[in-house]
Formats: structure tokens, C-alpha cells, sequence
């Protein structure tokens, strides 16, 4: 288990994060929020990559001395050696995580075919697409099979195909580490989160179990006929989605009166992570 506890980083007068409270156990925690809300730095503080500017990261002592303890992290920006292979690419990794000399070569066949690249174990790192190198960044936090695992916009840049593989993958380790996914894709971390973290400016606005971010927008989502945008021209509400249905064209809104021809609408997780982040619903900015 790790418990973070007041946890502030500031760069210069920028205050980043500040008085971050929570702990991760095992299972998956998706950490949503808008470019520029502390999530690379809430990661990073709590990984010990930045040094904490005020409170502290506990990690479970229990954890952190077992034999078995590893964590893995795939940085936002996952950078690699363009002259080097796949192959050695992550064995140069599987050497920095102290993985036996002798289950190498096994433990790196098996992370390639977690990300569905075994073919490619031969090429140059600068031969590969950027959705390729993003993969070989998930492979190598998944090496030596960490008990805690980061990623830091993991799907960014991926197919919907290698998105979908992503998800397998995080279904597969869930059942024996803790993971924690940062994006600002809401679809990319509802299916498989247990636990949804949501950062705003640096401060943690909300963090509950999917259903409990989807309550938080009951009452506040509504759908509206797209002509009737300029009768609700006054309201404070917030665009969710335009779509088509029935040959007529449809607005998702947030609000917190009903607007005018509008009708109630059942809230997804988008739809709490938005009255968080756009101050819909209450105290919540
Ligand atoms: N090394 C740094 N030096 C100065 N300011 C920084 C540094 N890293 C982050 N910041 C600032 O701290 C704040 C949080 O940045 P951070 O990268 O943690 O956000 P993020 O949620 O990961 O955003 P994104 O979705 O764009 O990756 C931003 O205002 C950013 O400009
Ligand atoms: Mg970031």
C-alpha cells in the first residue's frame, strides 16, 4: 500500500500539486485531469522521481522490503535509443531492474508478446511508429512483473486495436499490483478502473469508485435539441457531446437546472469528471 499524505511540489512560485491525500492498494486507479493538472508531477513525487515540497509518500513497509517488491513506470514521454533493437532495448531496462541474467531472455519475450510485438524484436528503435515505441515503453514498466506499475498517458498515441490490448494487458496484472493510470481520456480508463482519481489545478477534486464519480453528476445531465442552443444562451451549462439521432441532432449538457426542451439523461463517468472540472454541481472549480 502507498500513502500519500499532504502532498505538495511546487517548480519555482508554481505550486503543481498541493495537499494530495490518498492511498493506493491493489487494483487499477485511473487519475483524470485537464493538461496542466499535476498529474505527471503527482506521479513522478510519489514514484520519489521529485523531491516533495511539503507532506510525504509512505510506501507499505511490508511491500518495499519483500523480496518480491518492484515498481514499473512508463513516463509521458518515453524515450529510447534509436540505434538500438527492440531486444536490446529492453534488456538494457530488464539490466536497470536487476532481472537474473538467466530469465532475461524469457522475461522479455514474454513483455513483447504482452504488447503484441515479439515480431519486431530485432528492428531499430528509430525504425518503429510512434504507437510501436509507446507500446515498447508499456513493455519495459511491465518487465520483471512490478507489483506497483505507472503509467503516465499510456493510450496516447495508440490504435483502437492496441488500446483495447492495453486494456487486456491491465486486466491481467490487476489481480496482484497496484496500477495507476494517468489520462485525460475518460473511455480509455472507465472499463477497467476500480478507483477514479480526478486532479484540478493541482488539487485533488475528487476520487471515488466509478459509480461514485457517476453520482455525482445525477441530476446534472441533460439532452437538449441542438436548435434549442439559443434559448439556453443564458444558462451556465457545459457541452459534453453533440450527436445525431432520429435525423435530428442532439446536445449532451451539463447543468444544474433543466434547460429549456431539454430532458433528463443517466450520467456516465465523463459526465462527474466534467461537473468536477467545470465547477457544475456546487462548491466543486
Ligand atoms: N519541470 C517543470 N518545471 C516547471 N513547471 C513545471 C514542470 N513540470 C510541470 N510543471 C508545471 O506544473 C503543472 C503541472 O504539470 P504536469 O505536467 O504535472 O501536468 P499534467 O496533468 O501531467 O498535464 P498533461 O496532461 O499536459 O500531461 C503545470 O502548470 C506545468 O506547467
Ligand atoms: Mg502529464
Amino acid at each position: 500500500m502507498i500513502r500519500v499524505d499532504h502532498l505538495e511540489k511546487r517548480f519555482g512560485k508554481k505550486v503543481a500539486i498541493q495537499d494530495i491525500t490518498l492511498s493506493l492498494e491493489q487494483g487499477v486507479y485511473g487519475l483524470l485531469g485537464p493538461n496542466g493538472a499535476g498529474k505527471t508531477t503527482l506521479m513522478r513525487t510519489i514514484l520519489g522521481l521529485y523531491k516533495p515540497d511539503g507532506g510525504q509518500v509512505q510506501w507499505d513497509e511490508a511491500d518495499a522490503r519483500g523480496s518480491g517488491f518492484s515498481f514499473g513506470y512508463l513516463p509521458q514521454q518515453f524515450m529510447s535509443f534509436e540505434e538500438l533493437t527492440v531486444q536490446e532495448t529492453l534488456a538494457y531496462f530488464a539490466t536497470l531492474k536487476k532481472i537474473p541474467k538467466l530469465e532475461r531472455d524469457d522475461e522479455i519475450a514474454r513483455c513483447l508478446k504482452l504488447v503484441r510485438l515479439t515480431g519486431e524484436a530485432k528492428k531499430k528503435m528509430g525504425a518503429l511508429s510512434g504507437g510501436m515505441i509507446r507500446r515498447i515503453g508499456i513493455a519495459q514498466a511491465l518487465l520483471g512483473n512490478p507489483s506497483v506499475v505507472f503509467f503516465d498517458e499510456p493510450t496516447a498515441g495508440l490504435d483502437p486495436e492496441e488500446r483495447m490490448n492495453f486494456k487486456m494487458c491491465i486486466a491481467e496484472i490487476k489481480k496482484r499490483a497496484t496500477v495507476l493510470i494517468s489520462t485525460h481520456i475518460v473511455s480509455d480508463v472507465e472499463g477497467i478502473c476500480d478507483h477514479i482519481l480526478i486532479l484540478n489545478s493541482g488539487r485533488l477534486v475528487a476520487a471515488g469508485t466509478r459509480k461514485e464519480i457517476e453520482e455525482i453528476a445525477r441530476g446534472k445531465v441533460w439532452v437538449v435539441p441542438a436548435e434549442a442552443r439559443g434559448k439556453n444562451e443564458d444558462g451556465h451549462w457545459h457541452l459534453i457531446n453533440v450527436y445525431e439521432q432520429d435525423g435530428q441532432e442532439w446536445m449532451r449538457v451539463l447543468s444544474d437546472e433543466k434547460l429549456v426542451e431539454s430532458e433528463p439523461a443517466q450520467p456516465h463517468v465523463e459526465d462527474g469528471y466534467f461537473c468536477c472540472i467545470k465547477g457544475i454541481g456546487g462548491e466543486r472549480k
